[in-house]
């Protein structure tokens, strides 16, 4: 097991790291872009500082085609892709987004065979108004007649309609997953009450279908944890657990196989419940000395209950056993010896312990707002969790995580619905003006004139705000 754990986190981390410097290189290509761009506008094509400014773009366009046959840029909604890489770009690069924007570009192709004369032409067309280069029938055709041949200029496609579409999918998809997996945990614990040996194959499809969605939308299914149930309560918590769990090893860039056995283990680690009286589990209140004794129970009985359970990943086992000994002090089952956590049980008590905040039960007559939550997390990093781990948590969430209201600068309020490369700055639904269209949807990442359209100034509660937040993320 030791060796799967080297193994995954070493390839984790290479793969973060390579993400890390291709997004670097495309920032700066853009960054470099903008200054050609600038010095085009200033001096003569001829002027040594457009050609240094133009040969330094190329070389790092150069460094991009090394293993691919285009780099390719994207402006979507406010935001700079690298492929699908999201790029953060700050305030100074805004005006080059808006300038391309009101071109109607919407992305930038470089091919190979890419040269120096090309980017100087492009970034004199690029200096022109939109009224002249409508007049020569489009930017495509301008670039056509400027003899641009390696670069490829895309039109802005109606991304907040498409992307629209995809939430709208996606989400189906995930309610219909998280549906799934409660009916499944469900049937496991029945499974177990009646001394079966439980079938673990359905449980590894659900995961798996977990797995792949959130490789493919992990908003949609981020979302879903903000819909609680209001019943059912560890039902629902397992399920999100396994969802937060699973989506944070996607955003650590686990192998696929780690990430499943991550979902598995978030579905599984309150297992041990089930031993644990349903009076206690379900009293509202606190629980009195007797009863408290009995809930530090559930780590070991899930561990010997998983341990029962043929086909179950060990990992499982071994998160059940561990994920409320987060600190010597008050955690449980008290550690022999130094403690050492396997990273997976730190995922998942950072997880348990974000979706427990959130969770709306019953007998809570408050519930933690998620960006409350996602602070309180952040307080506790380095004693009670995993540093690194609460830093990728929180930029996996977004400081205003998604199902958050905020309050903008603008007197407007914004339903978080996605979260970008920006932590300050998600994608929000406007609430006060939405009518069931898509248009509403805006990026806080958005600009005019160089500066932000729209800030957050603060969170609201939706409880006191009386905000009915499932109307709008189901
Ligand atoms: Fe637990
Ligand atoms: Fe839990």
């Amino acid at each position: 097991m030791a060796e799967v754990r080297a193994d995954s986190r070493g390839e984790a981390r290479q793969s973060f790291f390579a993400k890390q410097q291709l997004t670097d290189k495309a920032r700066t290509a853009f960054q470099q872009l903008s200054a050609v761009v600038k010095n085009t506008s200033l001096y003569p094509e001829g002027h040594p500082s457009v050609l240094i400014s133009a040969e330094k773009l190329l070389s790092t366009v150069r460094e991009l085609l090394v293993d691919r046959k285009e780099a390719a840029f994207y402006l979507v909604g406010g935001e700079l892709f690298f492929e699908t890489l999201s790029v953060s770009v700050d305030q100074s690069l805004s005006l080059l987004m808006e300038q391309l924007a009101g071109m109607d570009i919407g992305g930038i192709a470089y091919k190979p065979g890419l040269t120096q004369e090309e980017l100087v032409r492009l970034a004199a067309l690029l200096n022109r108004d939109a009224a002249s280069i409508a007049a020569r029938g489009g930017i495509q055709e301008a670039a056509a007649a400027e003899q641009i041949a390696h670069v490829e200029l895309h039109r802005v496609l109606l991304v907040d309609q498409r992307a629209g579409g995809d939430i709208k999918k996606g989400k189906k998809k995930a309610s219909e997953l998280f549906l799934e997996a409660v009916e499944t945990v469900k049937e496991l614990v029945q499974a177990v009450h009646l001394d079966k040996a439980a079938s673990m194959r359905r449980m590894n499809s659900v995961v798996q279908a977990m797995v792949d969605t959130v490789l493919e939308n992990r908003d949609a299914l981020m979302g879903l944890t903000s819909i609680k149930m209001y019943d059912e309560y560890t039902f629902a918590h397992s399920v999100n657990t396994s969802i937060l769990a699973t989506a944070l090893g996607t955003f650590l860039s686990f192998e696929k196989p780690q990430v499943a056995a991550l979902g598995v283990a978030g579905l599984l680690h309150d297992i041990g419940k089930v031993k644990v009286p349903h009076e206690i589990i379900n009293k509202p209140g606190k629980p009195t000395e007797e009863e408290w004794e009995a809930i530090k129970r559930h780590p070991v009985e899930g561990a010997l209950l998983l341990s029962d359970i043929p086909g179950i990943s060990r990992i499982a086992m071994v998160a059940a056993f561990e994920h409320h000994q987060h600190d010597n002090e008050r955690g449980y089952p008290k550690a022999e010896g130094p403690l050492r956590q396997h990273l997976f049980s730190q995922v998942i008590a950072l997880c348990d312990a974000y979706d427990a905040l959130t969770a709306a039960r019953v007998y809570y007559s408050v519930q933690t707002p998620p960006d409350h939550a996602v602070r309180i997390l952040l307080k506790q990093r380095g004693t009670t969790f995993h540093a690194i781990l609460v830093k990728a948590f929180v930029n996996m969430v977004g400081l205003f995580p998604i199902g958050t209201v905020l309050k903008l600068d603008t007197g407007e309020l914004g339903l978080v619905t996605h979260q970008t490369h920006d932590l300050m700055r998600p994608r929000v639904l406007l609430l006060r003006t939405f009518d069931g269209t898509e248009q509403d949807q805006v990026s806080l990442l958005e600009t005019s004139g160089g500066r932000y359209k729209r800030s957050a100034v603060g969170a609201v509660n939706p409880h006191t705000a009386k905000i009915d937040i499932k109307q709008y993320l189901d």
